[in-house]
Parts: C-alpha cells; sequence; structure tokens
C-alpha cells in the first residue's frame, strides 16, 4: 500500500515515490489494485506526473472512481477516443497511435459520427440472439477442451483451457480459418506483450509480428472481398458501404487484428482469473454446480473481479472541471475501469469474491458508445465454458505461481499450472 496519509482532494497528491502507473514490473504479479483504493479515496483526479516510463515523457489525469468514469465515457465529444490534440497521434492508450495507420482507423480509436456507422454494420451479428446460432457448437468445443485438460491432469489453465474456447469462437464469428487461430493468437500475444520493451517502443519481434499479420491479413480480406457476403464479421466489413464507399484496406486489417486481440485475450485471463478465484472456494464450486441459476451472476462477478482490461485513455478535446480542478483540452485522461469494480461506494465489501452479487453494474466492458462489442460473445463464451467445467471437474488446483504478462493495458495471465480433478 502506497504510504500516503489522508489529503484533501482538490490539493495535488504528490504520489510521485509510490505511485508510477507505467512502470510495468508493477503489474506483474497481477493489477495494483491497492494503488486505487488509496486513489480513490484521497485523490479521484490525479495528475499523474511524467515519470521515467511515462510516453513522451508526458503526465496524465487518472480517474478512479465509478461515477466519474461512467460520466466521462459517457462524453465522448469531450473525452475523444481518437484525437490526441496537438499530437501527432492519440488513440485510447496512454502512448499516442499514429493518426490514419491506428487512430482514426481501428473501430475503438475512431470518434463519432463514422464510429457509429462502423459500429452500426457489426451489431446484428454480435447480439445474444445471433449468437445463440453457435452456442450448440461453442458447447462441442468446450467440452472437447476440458476433456483433454482432464485426460492430461497437470496442465497449463490459461494455455489448455481458458485460451482455446474465446480463440475459437472469435475465429468462428470472424470468419478466420480454424486451423489459423494459434498463428494469429501468438501474433496478437506478441503485440500485447510488453515482455522485453517498454510502453511506446517496438521491438523486432512486435515489428516481425506486426508485418507477419499484415501479410495474412491482406491476403484473407482479398479472399472475402472476391467471396459472395455472409454474416461473419470479416465478410460484413470487406463487403459493406459508408456513405457508399467501401471501407478502407487499412480499416479493414485493422479490424481483423482489433478482433483477434480483443476476442482472444480478454475473456481468456478472465476466465483463468475466474478459476483461480473459484478454486479457492470448493464450497462455491459445489454450490455453483448444484444450483446453476447461480452461473450468469458468478460470470458477472468474475468480470468484475479480473477487470482483464484495466484502463483506456481518452484525449479532452475541450477544458473541463472536476473535482475542483481543471482537465485542459489536449489532457490525456485514463479512465481505470478495474479501479472502478472496487469502488466501495458502489460495490458492497468490493474485495470479497461474491457469485451471487446481484445488482453488479462492474466496468469491465467500459461504457458509452465503445462499450464493448463482443460483450454478449464473452459472457456466452464464459457461461459455457464454466458449465462445463462444472459437469466434469470436482475440482482445479492452482498448483504454482500464476505468470502475468508485463503490461498495464491488459491483466494478462501468462501461465497458470494447474491439476484437474474429473467427476
Ligand atoms: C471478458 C472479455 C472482454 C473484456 C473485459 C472486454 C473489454 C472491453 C472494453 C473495456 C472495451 C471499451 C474500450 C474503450 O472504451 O476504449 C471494449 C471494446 C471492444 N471490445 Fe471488448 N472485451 C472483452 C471481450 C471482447 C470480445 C470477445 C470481443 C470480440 C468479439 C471484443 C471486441 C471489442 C471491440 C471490437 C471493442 C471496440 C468497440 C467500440 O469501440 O465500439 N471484446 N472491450
Amino acid at each position: 500500500m502506497p504510504n500516503v496519509g489522508r489529503v484533501d482532494s482538490n490539493e495535488d497528491v504528490d504520489l510521485t515515490e509510490d505511485v508510477d502507473l507505467t512502470d510495468l514490473d508493477r503489474f506483474t504479479s497481477g493489477f495494483p489494485f491497492e494503488v486505487f483504493d488509496v486513489l480513490r479515496r484521497d485523490a479521484p483526479l490525479w495528475w499523474h506526473p511524467p515519470t521515467e516510463h511515462t510516453p513522451g515523457g508526458e503526465g496524465f489525469w487518472v480517474l478512479s472512481r465509478h461515477a466519474d468514469i461512467v460520466a466521462a465515457a459517457a462524453d465522448s465529444e469531450t473525452f475523444s477516443s481518437e484525437s490526441g490534440g496537438d499530437r501527432e497521434g492519440g488513440g485510447t492508450t496512454l502512448e499516442d497511435m499514429p493518426t490514419g495507420f491506428a487512430v482514426g482507423a481501428l473501430l475503438n480509436m475512431m470518434d463519432d459520427p463514422r464510429h457509429a456507422q462502423f459500429r452500426r454494420l457489426l451489431t446484428p451479428s454480435t447480439t445474444p440472439r445471433a449468437l445463440q446460432a453457435i452456442e450448440a457448437d461453442l458447447r462441442r468445443r468446450a467440452i472437447d477442451i476440458v476433456d483433454a485438460a482432464v485426460a492430461k491432469g497437470q496442465c497449463d489453465f490459461l494455455i489448455d483451457v481458458a485460451a482455446e474456447l474465446p480463440l475459437q469462437a472469435v475465429a468462428e464469428l470472424a470468419g478466420v480459418p480454424q486451423e489459423d487461430r494459434h498463428e494469429l493468437m501468438n501474433w496478437a500475444n506478441v503485440t500485447l506483450d510488453y515482455e522485453e520493451r517498454e510502453i511506446g517502443e517496438i521491438s523486432d519481434r512486435v515489428a516481425q509480428a506486426q508485418a507477419q499479420m499484415f501479410t495474412y491479413g491482406t491476403a484473407l480480406l482479398e479472399r472475402k472481398r472476391r467471396e459472395p457476403p455472409t454474416d461473419e464479421l470479416l465478410s460484413i466489413v470487406t463487403h459493406a458501404l459508408i456513405d457508399g464507399e467501401p471501407l478502407s484496406e487499412n480499416e479493414q486489417r485493422m479490424f481483423l487484428s482489433l478482433i483477434i486481440a480483443a476476442g482472444s485475450e480478454t475473456t481468456r485471463n478472465s476466465i483463468a482469473i475466474g478459476m483461480s478465484a473459484l478454486s479457492q472456494k470448493p464450497q462455491v464450486w459445489e454450490q455453483i454446480r448444484q444450483d446453476r441459476t447461480l452461473l450468469p451472476t458468478a460470470v458477472e462477478e468474475i468480470l468484475r473481479w479480473a477487470s482483464s482490461t484495466p484502463y483506456n485513455r481518452r484525449t479532452a478535446t475541450r477544458d473541463v472541471e472536476m473535482h475542483g480542478r481543471r482537465i485542459r483540452a489536449g489532457d490525456k485522461v485514463s479512465l481505470w475501469w478495474a479501479s472502478a469494480n472496487r469502488d466501495e461506494t458502489v460495490f458492497a465489501d468490493p474485495y470479497s469474491f461474491d457469485v451471487s452479487r446481484n445488482p453488479n453494474p462492474h466496468l469491465a466492458f467500459g461504457r458509452g458508445t465503445h462499450f464493448c462489442l463482443g460483450a454478449s460473445l464473452a459472457r456466452m463464451e464464459m457461461r459455457v465454458i464454466f458449465d462445463v467445467l462444472l459437469d466434469r471437474v470436482r475440482r482445479v488446483t492452482v498448483t504454482g505461481p500464476i505468470e502475468y504478462v508485463r503490461s498495464n493495458k491488459h491483466s494478462g495471465v501468462r501461465h497458470m499450472p494447474v491439476s484437474i480433478e474429473g467427476r
């Protein structure tokens, strides 16, 4: 816990000695929730000063309370996901992403109205109703995945169980050939991990993975363009028109990268972190097994607990007053969903993992116009995999330390050694 006393929330709180949210080594044993307990209490609008790790040597605002984050996410005109103000780039990570290539081309780093037009093309394929069509198939896949893990007895839960279903599901939904899915995931993993680099740096491995993804994506999208349209997401983006014009090739390629990364990474981490929490509560495991009506609330609690997307950045487009302080046009503002999900004014006993918590207004999927497009899919995958695990597994025991990805942008689990005992 950082060593700071209680201070007035309008004061410029100096937490620099204890807190550097861009020092990725601080995230290698999981998300530092305790730092945010102090920020929520003492400095709900905190100016994170520049440190040796902050991208571009710039400071940024940190929002940590649920209510403030909801308000900022709801006001996408003031808090842009695209613009970087006067900077050359912008977007939703603390480091500026290049304008034209990523910013303004990636769905999540695009402002309305184009964002809304783009998103509208995709929503019909991602509603709970549309997803019903793939649920039975996902269940069969989940059974194969779980049975293979049970047969092994000892396995890496992240690789052998948690990663597989989200990856297979997103490949299905997007229209990526299943046999290519591991290669795509590996490229996405390399680009999301900061194992051998700092924020804003691109290592040779990352550049190589991006180039491979580019070549693969160009060829796959070319094929989709030639084939008759279907309701697969990649078919939609290759055939759709906005204002009478097709999406640019870059927008289409960027969408493939986004959907693979967003679709596979986040859900697997929530599944792994949820399993780790449940493995410590065998009586709760048994309770859900006997009463599956608890599964939907358990999934929501896992989403809250794991908060696998810790933050997204915005850039202020105008001056705004908040907590008696002034955010200036052009300032970077970070919205910490993970902190909102431990806000004691919203969640009673926020550090208790309560599978019957209801209501559970967590922000794991964000809020507002950029609310996660894959939320219904992620919820369904989690429901299906845990349902199958409950049917076929007596106990999962975590047998070694959980290894986390070195990142403040993804609460990623790299490895989770377990023993699995079947029924
Ligand atoms: C537990 C799993 C997941 C979590 C925690 C999660 C989290 C998030 C969050 C926090 C955002 C908002 C970003 C922002 O406001 O800047 C988001 C957006 C998005 N997510 Fe997810 N996500 C998950 C699963 C998925 C899946 C399975 C898919 C793909 C099918 C997906 C695709 C997307 C897309 C395309 C966006 C951008 C939406 C937009 O800008 O309109 N996500 N996600």
